[in-house]
């Protein structure tokens, strides 16, 4: 039924539109058999390595896309339709369809649904009150610098952190040096073979995570990106593909793919929504590849219940905005989700924050957003996987969460936890503190 009025509703445009806006129409099919099982049987099994394990879930995922998208994919191919079919989230994106090909697909009884592409945004930054702020103080807030300093402590070297974002100017003086060239970078819209920003906002984000010149939580860290947004906008097939190179990256050409590079966390910096789970397949195969995620938590504050999707997910690190004073960002989006759930998890300098730019190599911009605080947690969490790379998802969420500092701001109460019962749906578990979460990882206090 729901299928029938999917056709209808294609059908429907198709007729009632000049076939020009036919053509512009992207989409997703979504086949009945998901991921799930094939994630939950690699999770029961022992490897040897991490790279082993992702090669093998790749193998099953490819195994199950080739068994479900037969039918569909010989359609595609004959009609020469454009598509891209990925195996992370076994869905197939169709570019400028007809809406014969739509009927094609949806009349297949494998096929669960045929949709519209979605268009996600990076969460926009928003311009610094002040410019004339030269001090990293996002970095100095949460000791990251002290915690490079700890006996035992590092700046992240060992690990690699990757981002998914608009990019980033790889030449720029603060991220030149620990750059990893080799698979190192994607971009599904124009697979250029250096990285490139043309925004700014992924340069800035990467800063923030592995940047030198004190921009960086983890200058120590190697860093490698995929381009998901072209300009401020990030389509459903870009996305999805950079969660599939990130899981298993591939040369920029997107072929050669070795499992064995694949970054030890991600961090996202974008979003839209809320309750929405149109990613979640992408993050449950970066969790069995052993990928920790986090995610912006949105600016959509101060209003209660504005936690925005991915960044919403059970499974994922939402991260918080607040300001040099210790207080929540206004803008920052606070929790309960639309489920009821506590977000965001933690939070992070998001307000006024100095990283690169993309303008030139020796450039900077200080700019505001819950983009900002997420690269903040992400450097931290670069910082304790350095000290021990086999630590764990809930490890790292734990550490992060119960050594936050939490003598914060007050703030109007949401789902009925205030700025002073912990954790709350203001600022989660509190500020993070790299160098009292990194102590505790070298003391085992995990
Ligand atoms: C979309 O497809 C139509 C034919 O179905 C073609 O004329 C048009 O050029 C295509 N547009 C793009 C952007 O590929
Ligand atoms: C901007 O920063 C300068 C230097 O810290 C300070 O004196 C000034 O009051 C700030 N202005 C605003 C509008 O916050
Ligand atoms: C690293 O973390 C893993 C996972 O918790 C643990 O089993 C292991 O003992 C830790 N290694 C060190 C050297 O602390």
């Amino acid at each position: 039924m729901f299928r029938q009025l999917l056709v209808a509703a294609l059908v429907g445009v198709a007729l009632a539109a000049p076939s020009n806006k036919l053509a512009s129409k992207n989409i997703v099919v979504n086949f009945k058999q998901g991921t799930e099982e094939v994630l939950n049987r690699v999770d029961r099994m022992r490897f040897e390595s991490r790279g082993q394990k992702i090669t093998f879930m790749k193998a099953q995922l490819e195994a199950l896309a080739e068994t479900s998208q037969k039918n569909a994919l010989s359609i595609l191919n004959e009609k020469a339709a454009k598509f891209d079919s990925v195996w992370i989230s076994n869905q197939i994106f169709v570019e400028n369809v007809s809406a014969e090909v739509v009927e094609a697909l949806l009349a297949l009884p494998e096929v669960a649904e045929v949709r519209e592409q979605k268009i996600i945004f990076i969460e926009e930054p928003i311009p610094a009150d002040n410019n004339t702020i030269n001090a990293e103080w996002g970095v100095e807030k949460i000791e990251a610098d002290a915690a490079w300093a700890l006996p035992g402590g590092n700046n992240g070297q060992g690990v690699v952190v990757s981002n998914i974002d608009t990019g980033v100017r790889y030449t720029h003086q603060t991220l030149r040096a620990n750059y990893r060239s080799s698979y190192g970078w994607f971009d599904p819209y124009t697979s250029t073979a250096n990285p490139t920003d043309g925004n700014g906002h992924g340069t800035h984000t990467m800063g923030t995570i592995a940047g030198s010149n004190g921009i960086g939580v983890a200058p120590g860290a190697q860093w490698i990106a995929c381009r998901g947004c072209s300009t401020s906008s990030c389509t459903e097939n870009a996305l999805t593909r950079c969660g599939q190179w990130v899981a298993c990256p591939t040369l920029a050409s997107g072929g050669s793919p070795n499992c064995n590079q694949a970054p030890d966390l991600v961090s996202n910096s974008w979003g839209g929504g809320q309750g929405d789970t149109w990613y979640n397949s992408v993050i449950s195969a970066w969790h069995t590849a052993g990928i920790i995620p986090l995610f912006s938590q949105g600016n959509s504050g101060p209003a209660c219940g504005t936690a925005n999707s991915p960044g919403d997910a059970t499974n994922v690190l939402g991260v918080g905005s607040t300001t040099s004073a210790d207080g929540v960002s206004s803008f920052s989006s606070r929790g309960p989700t639309t489920r009821g759930n506590l977000k965001p998890d933690i939070s992070a300098p998001g307000t006024n924050v100095r990283s690169a730019w993309y303008t030139s190599d020796t450039a900077y911009n200080t700019i505001s957003g819950t983009s900002m605080a997420c690269p903040h947690a992400a450097g931290a969490t670069a910082l304790l996987l350095a000290k021990n790379r086999s630590l764990t998802y809930a490890q790292v969420k734990n550490l992060l969460q119960n050594n936050a500092d939490r003598s914060l701001g007050s703030a109007t109460a949401c789902g009925g936890t205030g700025s002073t019962t912990w954790p709350n749906n203001i600022y989660g578990y509190g500020r993070i503190n790299a160098r009292k979460a990194l102590q505790a990882t070298i003391l085992g206090a995990y």
